[in-house]
């Protein structure tokens, strides 16, 4: 066993990084072979793979521009001290502003701006009829001290000092400036109040690895380990951009050249039956296929006689079809049992895996009141919750329960006790 972590990641390099979608697709995820060799790192089949991203260099190079720095400035970071440039390219994710950043800024906007700052000491108020004083308050003007019916009025000049009000008093407004907004956009709403290289770093968010499932087994791909990948890319604001982690290695990891900070993650739960010959059903939609490669390789490789179902979809059979040679090659020798695919963006209406396994609930039960395993891998926002909620429908419907006793039965049952209803969802 190697003890490489977080903090001391194996410097491992691609040895294969090429698109799977077909021609045409608007899609691109990437199937990602990295080499283990002289790592002495072991994983099972439904590990993670953990990697460390590097920030984008023209990215960090424009930064410096905007800010004038050379980038050979010291700072310090919770790493310890290093230049500007390395702390933005390795310790900080620069290609989205934080709230924390945002927030840091409030006391020199206020000091650096000429915000000013106004106390109500005294006010009067008089009728409008007759001119006559109906109110006359006098106090010392701090938050505790100043009358009920008081309305602030804007007192600042400055578009940026309003901006930063707004995004600090309005939580959904900072959200909405966050997800579409790096620092050149930040700086460019706030850099003229200026900044030290400290003060340009304190705030940011650390940088932190991304898992990945593994889309092999140890045993059928010795030596490697291979990874699918749906590579983030947008535009806001006139610039391109991709996700931290998906552009590095989509755009920045050369095969046999880039090395890559790595390590494992391992599961204790999303594993195989230890028993070959139980049964499994497996729905894993878009890059949720990944742990289900390194599933089927491994039965494969076993020579395990349970019977293993695959639930796949994406967008269309022509751009989406990930890894359909290695499926076929499947079918034909029976490891892969049964094969249904949900193409969501074929047709008029949208087909997903959970339309599917409606279809076929009776076999679905009938595997399941057998003992077979049920996993469920990919987008855990609305894929694996509708997943889940057609199962307890599968099961009322066939296993002859009520809608709290198929609940408890997946959710207790099948979940907790038994542990043979596993998912791996993020
Ligand atoms: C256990 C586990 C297993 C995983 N397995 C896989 C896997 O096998 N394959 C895989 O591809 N991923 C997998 N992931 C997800 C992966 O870890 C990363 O989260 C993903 O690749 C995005 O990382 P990133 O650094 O490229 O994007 P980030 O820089 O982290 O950005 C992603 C963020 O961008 C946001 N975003 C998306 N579109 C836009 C847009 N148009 N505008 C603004 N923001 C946007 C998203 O909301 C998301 O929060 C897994 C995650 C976990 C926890
Ligand atoms: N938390 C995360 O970070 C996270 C999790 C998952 C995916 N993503 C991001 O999403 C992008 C693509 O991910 P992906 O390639 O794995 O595919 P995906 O977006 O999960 O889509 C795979 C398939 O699932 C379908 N789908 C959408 N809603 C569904 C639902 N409620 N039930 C069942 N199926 C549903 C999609 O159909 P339609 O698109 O046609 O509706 C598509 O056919 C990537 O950029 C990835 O980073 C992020």
């Amino acid at each position: 066993m190697s003890d490489w972590s977080a903090k001391n990641p194996f410097h491992s390099t691609p040895t294969q990084n090429f698109i799977l979608n077909g021609n045409g697709s608007r899609k691109e995820t990437r199937h990602i072979v990295f080499d283990l060799e002289g790592s002495g790192m072991a994983y099972k089949a439904g590990d993670a793979l953990g990697i460390i991203p590097r920030c984008p260099p023209d990215l960090v190079e424009a930064l410096l521009s905007v800010t004038n720095f050379s980038g050979e400035e010291e700072v310090e970071t919770h790493l310890g001290d290093c230049t500007l440039r390395e702390a933005l390219t390795d310790r900080y994710e620069i290609h989205r502003v934080s709230k924390k950043w945002i927030g840091g800024l409030g006391d020199r906007l206020s000091n650096d701006t000429g915000l000013i700052e106004m106390r109500i000491v005294r006010r009067q108020r008089y009728s409008t009829s007759d001119g006559s004083l109906l109110m006359d308050w006098q106090g010392s003007g701090t938050d505790e001290d100043i009358p009920e019916d008081y309305v602030e009025i804007g007192a600042s000049g400055d578009p940026a000092a309003t901006l930063w009000s707004n995004l600090t008093s309005d939580p959904s407004s900072m959200e909405d400036y966050i997800w579409s907004r790096d620092y050149i956009d930040a700086i460019a709403d706030f850099g003229h109040i200026g900044f030290s290289p400290q003060q340009l770093v304190d705030g940011m968010d650390r940088l932190k690895p991304r898992l990945y499932s593994i889309a092999s087994s140890p045993d059928f791909e010795q030596g490697t380990v291979h990874l699918t990948v749906a590579i983030v890319r947008y535009n806001h604001h006139d610039r391109d951009r991709t996700g931290l982690c998906t552009g590095f290695m989509a755009d920045r990891c050369d095969t046999n050249v880039t090395q890559v900070g790595a390590f494992m993650s391992p599961t204790r739960s999303f594993v195989l039956p230890q028993d070959g010959s139980t049964d499994i059903i497996m729905v894993g939609p878009g890059t949720g296929i990944a742990p289900f490669r390194a599933f089927l390789q491994q039965r494969d490789i076993d020579g395990a006689n349970g019977r293993n179902w695959l639930f796949f979809g994406d967008w269309t059979e022509e751009g989406e079809y990930y890894y359909r040679d290695e499926m076929d090659d499947w079918k034909e020798r029976g490891v892969l049992s049964k094969h249904d695919l949900a193409w969501s963006r074929a047709g008029p209406e949208k087909v997903y895996v959970q339309h599917l396994m409606k279809q076929h609930g009776e076999e679905i039960w009938n595997w399941i009141e057998n003992g077979a395993y049920f996993y469920v891998c990919g987008d855990k926002n609305y894929m694996a919750k509708d997943v889940h909620s057609t199962l307890i429908e599968i099961c009322v419907e066939y296993g002859s329960m009520s809608p709290d006793e198929a609940k408890d039965f997946v959710e207790t049952g099948l979940m907790k006790t038994e542990k043979r209803y596993l998912r791996d969802v993020y």
